[in-house]
Formats: structure tokens, C-alpha cells, sequence
């Protein structure tokens, strides 16, 4: 009797708690304000790597989201969940895009190399050394059935990442859906590619979808261990017909087999 009454306090006084999430600041000189909206004065200005912790409300605006904290109110799209700790590299067939949690500023795979200029439309790309050997017999593969295809984007440090996002919101708003949160990248972890025709028509374009250098890619990245997360019903981000992710054989198999083999409704 004495434990089912210490059970009962208990969950009495766990759901009686409200639950707060702690974020951090991932920008500096960001204002908490006290209101949810820019024109309420500002309280303090918080800095890169400060916490705040959420009261549990949050409001959505058409300019920005907002979370409130003890103190005031701060906008949801320059701070994130605290990052995880990580030691070491993490495994390629991580899942950055059902992670609760980001990646920390300073996460940097150390088995990351240069893709040889030939194979880019710039130079100085690099992947884990895993991914980057794939990609070459990909890339070689795509050349000797006639398609000559290039990357245009593959390892992003966090920082980078930071900035076009910084950039994209700037220029499309807080909503847009086409560049990751800093942290929340696969960029980072030096496994995903962004793939273009050689010739740089259709660059980071939609029309990139209509180039038989696609159709190439959607029928035969699998067998080189790339996926291609973004496809247009994708609940993160926009379709990204060029973006691709290396995740190894087995589980690209098993995503090819899943949405792409005999789903052309979803694919095209
Ligand atoms: N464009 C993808 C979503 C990224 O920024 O990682
Ligand atoms: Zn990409």
C-alpha cells in the first residue's frame, strides 16, 4: 500500500511538470525580446554556444518562430537542441535527418579526403574516404555508360553550412527548405554529394530531375551504396534531385527496393 501511494505521488508530480528543452544559440548577438515578435524590446543579446531553456510555449509568426523562455522570447530558427557528444567518427549509415539532436560545431570525421579535381567542378571537395572510393566507381561507372557527371558540393564543415543557411533564410525567409540548420547537415558528415552534369547545365537546378544523367543516377546509385534522401515527398526539405548520400550497399539496396524500384508516381 505504502508503494502504490509513493507511485501515485509520483507520477502526480512528474505530469504536473512541465517540460522544458534546453536550446543553444548557434549565431552571435541574437536579441531575446520581450515578446514574440521584432518589434518588442529587447532584453539581453545572447551569444554562440549560450543556452536558453524553454517555458514550454512557442508561437508561430509569418516572419519567425518563437519559444519563450524565463526570461523572453527567442527566435526558433537561430538556435537548436543542445548538440550531441560524439567520440570519434560516427558510423556512415548514421540517420542525420531522424536525429533529435545536431551535430556539434566542432564534429570533423578524420578519415575525410580530397576528391581528385576530375571527377568536380571545383576544386578541394573532399568525403570519408569510404564514401569518396564509392563515388569514384560511380562516377566512372556513369562514364562509361555516356554520362559524365561531376560534384558541386560534398564535405561542409559546420561553419559553412552556418553561413548558407544564415544566407538562405535572408533571402527566402525563415521558412525555406532548401538549406540545412548548421549541425543538421549530412554535408557534415562528409557522406553526402551534391552531383551535377559535367557541362553544368541544370547546377543545383529542378531541370537537373529531366537529364538522362539523373535517370542514370536513380537506377544505379544504390549500387554504390548512394541514396537519394530528398525525393519529393520528403517532409524536411525541398526535392533535391542532385543530392545524394552514401549510407553503404546494404541499406541503399534497401532503400532503392522501398521507394524507388516500380515507384514511378513517387520518383518522377
Ligand atoms: N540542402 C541540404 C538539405 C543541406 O543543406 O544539407
Ligand atoms: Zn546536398
Amino acid at each position: 500500500m505504502k508503494r502504490k501511494i509513493i507511485f501515485i505521488l509520483l507520477i502526480v508530480v512528474f505530469s504536473s511538470i512541465e517540460l522544458a528543452d534546453k536550446f543553444y544559440v548557434f549565431v552571435d548577438g541574437l536579441n531575446m525580446r520581450s515578446c514574440p515578435s521584432v518589434n518588442c524590446s529587447v532584453v539581453k543579446t545572447l551569444h554562440f554556444k549560450d543556452v536558453v531553456e524553454s517555458v514550454g510555449k512557442a508561437e508561430y509568426t509569418p516572419s519567425f518562430d518563437w519559444i519563450e523562455t524565463e526570461e523572453g522570447w527567442v527566435a526558433l530558427q537561430y538556435i537548436d537542441y543542445l548538440p550531441m557528444k560524439i567520440n570519434g567518427n560516427l558510423p556512415v549509415d548514421f540517420d542525420m535527418n531522424y536525429s533529435e539532436f545536431p551535430l556539434p560545431p566542432e564534429y570533423e570525421p578524420d578519415d575525410l579526403v580530397e576528391i581528385p579535381e576530375e571527377y568536380c567542378i571545383k576544386s578541394g571537395l573532399k568525403l570519408r574516404k569510404e564514401a569518396k572510393e564509392a563515388l569514384i566507381q560511380m562516377l566512372n561507372a556513369a562514364k562509361k555508360d555516356g554520362f559524365d557527371i561531376a560534384v558541386a558540393s560534398a564535405y561542409r564543415n559546420w561553419f559553412y553550412q552556418r553561413n548558407l543557411y544564415l544566407s538562405a533564410i535572408k533571402e527566402h525567409g525563415p521558412d525555406q527548405t532548401a538549406v540545412a540548420k548548421p549541425g543538421r547537415s549530412e554535408h557534415q558528415l562528409g557522406l553526402a554529394v551534391d552531383l551535377a552534369r559535367k557541362d553544368k547545365e541544370c547546377l543545383l537546378l529542378k531541370c537537373f530531375k529531366d537529364t538522362p544523367e539523373y535517370k542514370w543516377l536513380v537506377e544505379n546509385s544504390y549500387k554504390f551504396g548512394f541514396i537519394q534522401p530528398y525525393l519529393k515527398y520528403n517532409i524536411l526539405y525541398m526535392e533535391e534531385p542532385w543530392h545524394f548520400r552514401y549510407v553503404g550497399k546494404e541499406d541503399a539496396k534497401e532503400f532503392y527496393e522501398t521507394y524507388i524500384k516500380g515507384n514511378d508516381a513517387l520518383q518522377y
